[in-house]
Parts: C-alpha cells; structure tokens; sequence
C-alpha cells in the first residue's frame, strides 16, 4: 500500500469513472455493500479534499451510507468491467454481490469502511455535506431525461478524503 495524495492519477481516475465505473462501498465488515458508480467529482469544498458522488435513494449502498455516514471509492488499475457490471446491476438487498462478482473487501486505513481489494486507487471519505437533487433546481432537460419518469432522486454526498492510497490484491 502506498500513500498518494488525493489527486494522484486525476485523469486516469476520472477516465476510469465514466464510462466504465468505480466501485463505491459503504458500511462496515459483515454489513457493507458494493455498487458502481458512474458520477462524481473529485475536488475542493470548504478547503478540504473531496469526492462527491450521486446515489439514487432506490440503491441499497444509499441505506448504509445514510447509516455510517462514511464510504470508500476505488478505482481498478485492472480490468474489472465483468465485475463493475455485476455490482452495477444487481442490488445488495437480495443478493451477495461480493460471491456473485467474486470480490472481496480490505480493510481501510483511517475509517471503518472498507474497499474492494484489487490493484487500484482508493479515497476513504466521511460525509460532510449531503443535498437532494430536486426538480426545482434541475435544469429541465436533466429533469425530464433522468428523473420525471422514475421519481427516483439522487443524493449527492460530499465525502472529506480522509487518506488516499494506492494497493494491490491481498
Ligand atoms: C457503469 C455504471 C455506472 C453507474 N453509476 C451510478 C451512479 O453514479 N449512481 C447511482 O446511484 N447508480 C449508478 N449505477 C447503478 C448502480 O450501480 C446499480 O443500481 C446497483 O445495482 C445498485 O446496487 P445496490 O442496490 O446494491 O446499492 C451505475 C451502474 C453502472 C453499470
């Protein structure tokens, strides 16, 4: 493991994002979950280093992080897109995401949730701020192409990157 600073790999990080996807995980062992995520921003709030990140309240991850107010985020320096799909596409509530995938978690370094052990980089973040995408603030295009159907709102969680590492498969 190697401690890098947050915006290490900025570029690669983002390109891993979007289109592929990132692993975010909440909760703690025995009690945590896997989704992808495809949205965020990794940047400055308030002085501090953050990595935002949109989840949508119908997502089981969105129930952990609501309850430890905590999440990791790694980004695979391997090819992990079977894995990313699989995680992306079934939801924690009725399966074992991490037998399905194959995958297994790592303990963090400075919070109680842990991260998807693979080759790759990973921000431990607290949640510092929260707001919820709303209809009144959205522009409409947005609105009516993500939301007006489905009703199924994001929450944009403000994490503080409390470490940055990068790791290898245990
Ligand atoms: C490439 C990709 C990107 C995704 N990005 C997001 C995202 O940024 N926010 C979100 O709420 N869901 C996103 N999803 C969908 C969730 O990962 C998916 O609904 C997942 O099954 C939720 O799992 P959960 O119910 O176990 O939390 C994405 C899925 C894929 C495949």
């Amino acid at each position: 493991m190697e401690l890098v600073n947050f915006n290490h790999n900025a570029q690669k990080n983002i390109d891993q994002l979007y289109p592929t996807g990132a692993f975010l995980t909440a909760g703690v062992i025995d009690d945590a979950n896997t989704m992808t995520i495809g949205w965020g921003t990794i940047g400055i709030a308030w002085s501090k280093k953050t990595m935002v990140v949109m989840v949508t309240h119908s997502r089981f991850t969105h129930q952990l992080i609501e309850k430890y107010k905590e999440f990791t985020v790694t980004f695979p320096y391997e090819d992990m897109k079977e894995e990313l799909m699989i995680v992306g596409t079934k939801s924690g509530r009725d399966h074992d995401k991490y037998e399905l995938a194959k995958l297994s978690l790592d303990q963090g370094q400075a919070i109680s949730t842990p991260h998807i052990d693979c080759h790759g980089m990973t921000l431990e973040c607290k949640v510092i701020f929260k707001n919820e995408v709303s209809k009144e603030y959205l522009d409409s295009a947005i609105y009516d192409k993500r939301y007006a159907k489905s009703q199924d709102f994001h929450t944009v969680y403000y994490g503080e990157i409390i470490t940055s590492y990068i790791h290898d498969k245990n």
